[in-house]
């Protein structure tokens, strides 16, 4: 199962992610994630993506498709994988599908969690993620069991991003409205596109993204 998750800065797309990659026992492959990692490690992509994530802007395609390429063609994503944060615009989206269909793959599903503003913006100025294991939390919304330990690995460093601040927020929005929400219409075109509200529950959204895809 290929699948891409599309949906604003805050939708759930990395919560979800997860748990369908338990589900499923598919890799998720987060553009975002890997960026992150790269800036902790100190490495040149880091230090070049790090000023466009800071400022909310997308890092240019050719570095990001560059590492898509690189990694779906890893042995774990033979059966299937789920695309979280990619494609981010036309250009990327236009590669992908030259570059899967070169592999004679396509994708099986683009499924679209909406969630409205003022949601978002509570979720991500409020989101806490574990530095050891990518966990993710919410202050009000899904805290862990105990203040400052992370669930699922014990860390005690739970970080709030960087770019989760009001006015990098804003700047993510608006980069999502003009870029990126376009390829709904293309996808729809495809007749790929799904769409659900990501609202209720984590166990809520799951339920109705998973009817979704299978
Ligand atoms: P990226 O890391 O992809 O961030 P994003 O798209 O802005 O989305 P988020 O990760 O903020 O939100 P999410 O939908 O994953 O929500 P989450 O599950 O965490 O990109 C960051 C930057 O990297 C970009 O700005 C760009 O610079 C660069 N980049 C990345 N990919 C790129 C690409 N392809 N091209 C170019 N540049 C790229 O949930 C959020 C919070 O809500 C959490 O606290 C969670 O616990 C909570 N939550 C989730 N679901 C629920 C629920 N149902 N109820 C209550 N709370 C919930
Ligand atoms: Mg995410």
């Amino acid at each position: 199962m290929r699948l891409i998750l599309l949906g604003p800065p805050g939708a759930g797309k990395g919560t979800q992610a997860k748990r369908l990659k338990e589900k499923f026992n598919i890799p998720q492959v987060s553009t975002g994630d890997i960026l992150r990692d790269a800036i902790k490690d100190k490495t040149e992509l880091g230090n070049k993506a790090k000023e466009y994530m800071d400022e909310g802007r997308l890092v240019p395609d050719d570095i990001v498709v560059g590492l898509i390429k690189q990694r779906i063609v890893e042995s774990d994503c033979k059966k299937g994988f789920i695309l979280d944060g990619f494609p981010r615009n036309m250009a990327q989206a236009v590669q992908l599908s030259e570059t899967l269909e070169k592999m004679s793959q396509n994708i099986d599903s683009v499924v679209e969690i909406e969630v409205n503003a003022k949601m978002l913006i509570d979720r991500l100025t409020g989101r806490m993620t574990c530095s050891s294991c990518g966990a993710m939390f919410h202050e009000k919304n899904h805290p862990p069991k105990v203040s400052g330990i992370c669930d699922s690995c014990g860390s005690n460093d739970l970080y709030k991003r960087p770019d989760d601040n009001k006015e990098t927020i804003m700047k993510r929005f608006e980069v999502y409205e003009q870029e990126t929400a376009p390829l709904k219409g293309f996808y729809r075109k495809m007749g790929i596109l799904k769409t659900t509200g990501g609202d209720g529950t984590l166990d809520d959204v799951f339920s109705r993204v998973c009817g979704l895809v299978t």
